[in-house]
């Protein structure tokens, strides 16, 4: 067995050969590491080098706290995270020190016997580090990203209440002589059948009583206080037909309606034209998109105790990073959208009980609603 004493020359002979080597160390891990050119801490990385060979050192004599240690750790992790350095380049670059200094260890030529205990405090060493390291560069990474979140939150929620605020005061003084002006018009219409371009009007003035109402839900806190009744749902899609009647002639689109029975929901009756709107004028601006054959497909089933009504489309699959964010208000990827078709939407159905789901994948793209069952009743 060896003795101490043994032990201590070792140490020593090792200790004095990497001292003496230790510029040559330092710069090849300088040489070899990943560092960004932009990087704002690029002379501070060689002072980072000195010091954990330095510590390195004291590990091999014994007398490192890992209190400091980690200190270091910490210290790097800020830097590196501030720098944007991924966490995979960061690792490479730790374990590129860890490499160097076990390789060079070797070169002091010490029997491999002798040797082993410190190679083990070295490797010891560098996970210790690595460890608080990445402990720390995720922490913050966490914090960075949810102040994101929540500046992006608190940014919707100020968006939505001026929106609101306008909302609330201008959708009236709009609505009231819309009405008026829409009423007109079929008036117009009935005593002159055939009079030009009264489609036309009609077909803008209800476009722009869409928006309107769209507007007029956004600014709503509370949908509840819609008045709920039992709607066909057969029916209500077969007036949607008609709203989106010219669209749907425009972009030549097949649009099949699959219903079996006829399935009726207690709802508010102007809260669910308004989906069904969205998610039909959704589905005509995606079908625009893409060569014939366009399909429009409606189904309204039962299933596992839920109503279910899903309005699907052959057209460009929305990518899957973005099906999370396209309920989001504001989230448009239109140039002349506003982005609250589908929050309006999941807000309208979820008042109702109800909950949203969208399903997009190469063939079809499906947005659904779901009911409880004891909101509906077969015919
Ligand atoms: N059927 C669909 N197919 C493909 N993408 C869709 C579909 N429906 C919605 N999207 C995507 O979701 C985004 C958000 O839709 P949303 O209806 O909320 O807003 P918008 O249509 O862009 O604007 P608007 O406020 O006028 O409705 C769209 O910009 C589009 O990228
Ligand atoms: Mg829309």
């Amino acid at each position: 067995m060896e003795s101490s004493s043994d032990q201590l020359k070792t140490k020593k002979v090792l200790l004095q050969y990497l001292e003496e080597h230790q510029s040559l160390f330092l710069n090849e891990w300088n040489e070899t590491m990943i560092v960004n050119e932009i990087d704002p801490y690029k002379e501070t990385i060689k002072e980072n080098g000195y010091e954990m060979f330095s510590l390195v050192m004291n590990t091999i004599k014994g007398s490192l706290s890992e209190e400091v240690l980690r200190k270091l750790a910490y210290k790097i992790a800020t830097e590196r995270l501030e720098a944007n350095i991924n966490i995979g380049d960061f690792l490479y670059n730790i374990n590129l020190g860890r490499n160097i200094m076990v390789r060079n260890t070797f070169g002091a030529n010490l029997p491999i016997h002798d040797t082993q205990l410190f190679i083990e405090a070295i490797n010891k060493h560098f996970d210790t580090f690595s460890y608080h390291a990445v402990t720390k560069y995720t922490n913050l990474k966490n914090d960075v990203i949810d102040e994101k979140d929540t500046f992006i939150s608190e940014n919707h929620k100020d968006k939505l209440a001026v929106l609101g605020q306008i909302s609330s005061s201008f959708v009236h003084e709009f609505r009231n002589p819309l009405t008026a002006v829409m009423g007109f018009n079929k008036l117009l219409k009935k005593e002159n059948p055939n009079l030009k371009y009264l489609d036309i009007i009609d077909y803008e003035l209800n476009q722009l009583n869409f928006r309107i109402t769209q507007f007029l839900h956004t600014s709503r806190a509370d949908f509840n206080e819609e008045q709920r009744e039992q709607i066909s749902v057969m029916e209500l899609i077969e007036e949607i037909q008609q709203l989106t009647y010219a669209s749907i002639i425009d972009a030549n689109i097949n649009v099949e309606i699959v219903f079996f029975p006829d399935l009726y929901v207690t709802a508010s009756r102007n809260g669910l034209k308004q989906v069904f709107l969205n998610l039909f004028m959704n589905s005509i601006d995606a079908l625009k998109n893409k060569e014939q054959p366009r399909k429009l497909i409606v189904h309204a089933f039962t299933e596992r105790n839920e109503l279910v009504i899903s309005i699907s489309n052959n057209g460009p699959a929305i990518a899957r990073e973005i099906t999370e964010s396209i309920f989001e208000p504001f989230f448009t990827t239109k140039e002349l959208g506003t982005g609250i078709g589908l929050y309006v939407c999941k807000k309208i159905i979820e008042s109702n009980d109800g909950y949203m789901k969208c399903v997009s994948n190469g063939d079809l793209t499906t947005f659904s609603i779901h009911f409880p069952d004891s909101k509906m009743m077969d015919d």
